[in-house]
């Protein structure tokens, strides 16, 4: 199969690039036909990886705006069979299978999978188009690793991209970006997949789940600036 990795490094996140490709390499759906693409305003991306010029723009721009990117860029995308999109600052440090292929997938939050759901960092503002109310939701998930088909994957960037320019139009940016609007796409559309927090591990914490992709800690105000 074909599979896409989406990952957004503009300024100072290119640095993570080559060590998430390298692991990518070594542990990510092995046996398939492998294709990073670097959306960046960077001018090298690592060997191997295919660049696509992006614009920075200021935080939480990167993140939030991460579906117009992958809508805007569709094309260059066709041919895929899978696309996953993985956080800059990440690493694929436990093999990553065919148990990720599905319609749509989505990785329960590491810091939310044993907490009550009134803890879930959902949007609570009834005026935005990724509110959640209080009876609503199974599960809060992360936005740092999630996929799908090509076409599950792309119906899910659209809608979410819908819904932040709504957001937008009322001056309304979602309390946790583009999480918050995948979030409440998965309540509307449940995943096919639903995978443990072994897929966005937190970097230094102890958790009951195998590390299989490890989200690293950083500094985030100053990478961010
Ligand atoms: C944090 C994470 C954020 C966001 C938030 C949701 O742990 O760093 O990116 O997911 O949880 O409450
Ligand atoms: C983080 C997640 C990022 C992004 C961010 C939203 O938890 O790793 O991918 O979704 O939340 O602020
Ligand atoms: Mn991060």
């Amino acid at each position: 199969m074909k599979i896409g990795l989406l990952i957004i490094a503009t300024n100072r996140y290119i640095q993570f690039v080559k060590p998430l490709w390298d692991s990518v390499k070594k542990n990510f759906m092995p046996g398939h036909e492998i294709s990073m693409f670097v959306f960046t305003n960077m001018p090298e991306t690592p060997e191997g990886t295919i660049r696509i010029q992006h614009e920075h723009t200021p935080w939480p721009g990167p993140t939030l705006l991460r579906y117009h990117c992958f809508t805007k860029n569709k094309q260059a995308l066709e041919g895929m069979d899978f696309l996953y999109y993985l956080d800059a600052d990440m690493l694929v440090v436990g093999e990553v299978g065919d148990e990720v292929m599905g319609y749509s997938i989505a990785t329960l939050h590491p810091g939310f999978f044993d907490k009550p759901k009134n803890m879930f960092s959902y949007e609570k503002r009834p005026q935005s188009s990724c509110y959640v109310a209080p009876h609503q939701g199974e599960n809060y998930y992360a936005g740092g690793f999630n996929g799908g088909t090509f076409s599950g994957y792309m119906t899910m960037a659209e809608v979410c991209r819908d819904m932040i320019d709504a957001d937008g139009r009322k001056g309304i940016i979602p309390v946790w970006h583009d999480e918050s609007a995948m979030n409440r796409y998965f309540i509307d559309h449940p995943p096919s997949i639903i995978l443990t927090p072994s897929y966005c591990y937190q970097e230094g914490r102890t958790l009951p789940f195998r590390q299989k992709i490890l989200a690293l800690n950083k500094n985030h105000a100053q990478m961010r600036s």
